[in-house]
């Protein structure tokens, strides 16, 4: 399907699995042209090669998000492939659930930042002075896909929240600083989007132990997450609160923290019975 928008050259971050693949396939259908990244190189081919199907022009990038050299080749091979870069999205992402009694590897806090915040700083830097450059009346793009966990506090995640609250905090201060170069900076926060991103987290022990500790029930489609997120793109927009539950608790906080506290407090406990019980 054509898009009303011109064809632009994105760069998707952890493109090989979830919401970055599907968001590339979407991307596709709507002729734009795509350099996609994450560590498992025959997963990204394979996504690369669904876009291509659906005649778009992609290719696939092995790079970790925490290695500089990655980031900078990233971006090198997108330069070389397409000659310019529209839009950055900094989707690569990993979760770990543990409370802050359960850590036994406090190096988790350090392995969660490094992709979740450095790894949206380190495709930012080598990115910027082509977005900064990027042709059209309208300039560049820069997308973070945080979280509902990095905009309030959910009990069980402490070590998430701490990067994705970073990653907030990197972007919503770039944000102001962009604007002068034309580049917008949109921040997107989902909640619970049915992905294998719980399946891929890490315990308290620093592994991957297929976790969950997370009510599943309800979550959004990873189709619907990502049409949500072109739109938000195409219509620059600032930011994306993704449910309307989200939108009301993070409103409700404002006035009675205390109260959404406790109701997160509670979910998380019957997380925990749920878990106990199987
Ligand atoms: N699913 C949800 O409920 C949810 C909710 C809120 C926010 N989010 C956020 O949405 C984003 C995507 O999550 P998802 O649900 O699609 O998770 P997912 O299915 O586990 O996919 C994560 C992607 O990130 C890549 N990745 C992980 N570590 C990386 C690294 N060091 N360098 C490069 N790529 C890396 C993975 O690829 P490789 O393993 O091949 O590198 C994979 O492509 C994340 O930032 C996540 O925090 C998800």
């Amino acid at each position: 399907m054509p898009s009303r928008y011109r064809s632009k050259v994105y760069v998707i971050t952890g493109a090989s699995d979830g919401i970055g693949a599907e968001l590339a396939l979407q991307l596709a259908e709507r002729g734009h042209r795509l350099v996609l990244a994450a560590r498992d190189e025959a997963r990204l081919q394979a996504v690369a090669g669904q876009c291509q199907r659906h005649g778009a022009m992609a290719i696939a990038v092995r790079a970790d998000v925490t290695v500089e050299d990655d980031c900078r080749r990233l971006i090198d091979r997108a330069l070389e492939a397409f000659g310019r870069i529209d839009v950055l999205v900094n989707n690569a992402g990993v979760s770990m659930h543990a409370t802050f009694d359960e850590i036994g590897d406090w190096s988790t806090y350090e392995r969660l930042w490094r992709v979740n915040c450095l790894g949206t700083v380190n495709c930012t830097r080598f990115a910027w002075p082509y977005l900064k450059a990027a042709p059209g009346k309208r300039g560049g793009q820069i997308v973070g896909v945080s979280s509902l966990a990095g905009r309030t506090g959910v009990p069980g995640r402490t070590t998430y929240c701490a990067s994705k609250f970073a990653q907030t905090g990197f972007l919503e201060a770039l944000r102001i600083e962009a604007a002068e170069h034309g580049i917008t900076v949109t921040v997107v926060y989902p909640g619970v989007v049915a992905t294998e991103i719980r399946r891929h987290g890490l315990d308290g022990k620093g592994e991957t132990a297929g976790v969950s500790g997370l009510d599943e029930t309800g979550a959004m489609p990873v189709d619907q997450c990502a049409r949500q997120i072109v739109r938000a793109i195409e219509d620059r927009r600032r930011e994306l609160v993704m449910t309307a539950k989200g939108r009301f608790g993070l409103w409700l906080k404002r006035f009675a923290p205390g109260w959404v506290d406790n109701l997160a407090r509670r979910a998380l406990a019957k997380n925990q019975a749920k878990d106990e019980a199987q």
